[in-house]
């Protein structure tokens, strides 16, 4: 066996029931699969867990298991680990990145937190450890706008990297948070004059946009939150059609909660790509999830002079998180 490329490569053994075996050797290694919801279908449906990054980050920092196997991309693997140094942390693909991330290099975000002093640094938990490491509260998508304005309204504020966030949490809050110009591939992609024609179509659906996408996009949604506040409108609603802008993975869990309703994929603006898929999730595939347990491989390190520092931040996040009652 060797690791290439980012993940195990050795052959399946021919014949074998892929999923019973997973979760054979799930048993047998004493692991806990978590999963995000933009994973593939077939991932989300083995894992013990799914989640979005916030409850990934709660989960992973509680789990009793000594192996965990994350199927999402590097960061959450990062913070698991950073969470749980002790514990084997596991993304069967190691190259499964994030565009947002890679936005935010930590050498280029270090210059521009030295070139405006005396700001409290606030970083969306799509980063990298090395940026974590330089920021004094880690947030998701499920608590930014809370995180943001349990500080004092006059705290000057650094937000990295995603200008969309950003700038939602600037317009709902009436801050001034200076933004890093960062964003991801994914929710940058959707079109608004095919959201508003999809929209004129199915007459009473209901938009749902993450804070990821721009502002156009975010003007005319029904519901701007989280992957697990967008499930939890799905749920509650009574409408029975939605259109989603995000990551195309969370129609799954839509779906089954949602049996009775329907949930339309926003398209993207060029109509022959399948961009409102993240590239980089649907790099876990059964077959790598069952290499990684098979063989406990690749494992996520994390740098320990890096991971004693992006741990404060992220505890921070948890602790405010818990105090504020988003999470339990
Ligand atoms: P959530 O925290 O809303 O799941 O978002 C994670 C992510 O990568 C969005 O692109
Ligand atoms: Fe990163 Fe975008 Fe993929 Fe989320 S959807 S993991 S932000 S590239």
């Amino acid at each position: 066996m060797t690791v290439e490329k980012g993940y195990v490569q050795a052959p399946i053994p021919q014949g074998i029931d892929l999923k019973q075996e997973i979760l054979r050797l799930k048993q047998e290694r004493n692991a806990v699969i978590m999963a995000h919801y933009y994973q593939r279908e077939e991932i989300q449906d083995l894992a013990d867990y799914i989640g979005d990054s916030l409850a990934l980050a709660q989960l992973a920092a509680r789990t009793d298991a000594p192996v965990i196997v994350l199927c999402g991309v590097h960061f959450m693997g990062e913070t698991a680990k950073i969470l749980s140094p002790e514990k084997k942390v596991i993304v069967p693909d190691l190259s499964a990145g994030c565009s947002l991330a890679d936005s935010c290099p930590a050498d280029e975000f270090k210059k521009y937190i030295e070139d405006n002093p005396g700001h409290t640094v606030i970083s969306y938990v799509n980063t990298s450890a090395a940026v974590k490491a330089l920021t004094d509260v880690v947030v998701t998508s499920s608590n930014a706008v809370q995180i943001v304005e349990s500080f004092p309204q006059d705290e000057k504020i650094i937000f990295g990297p995603d200008r969309n966030l950003g700038n939602y949490i600037n317009s709902l809050t009436g801050r001034n948070m200076k933004v890093w110009d960062g964003a991801c591939h994914v929710h940058e992609q959707f079109s608004i004059e095919k959201i508003l024609k999809l929209r004129d179509e199915n007459g009473d659906a209901k938009i749902l946009v993450h804070p990821e996408c721009p502002k156009p996009i975010r003007i005319v949604a029904d519901k701007v939150g989280s992957t697990q506040a967008l499930l939890h409108y799905a749920v509650e609603s009574d409408s029975k059609k939605f259109i989603v802008c995000t990551e195309s993975g969370i129609l799954h869990q839509m779906q089954k909660q949602c049996p009775g309703k329907t949930f339309i994929p926003a398209p993207p603006e060029d109509g022959t790509c399948a961009c409102n898929e993240c590239n980089f999730m649907k790099l876990i595939t059964l077959e790598k999830l069952y290499n990684s347990l098979k063989y406990l491989a690749p494992e996520i390190e994390v740098e320990p002079q890096i991971a004693a520092k992006a741990v404060i931040p992220i505890r921070r996040m948890l602790d405010i998180s818990q105090k504020l009652g988003l999470i339990k």
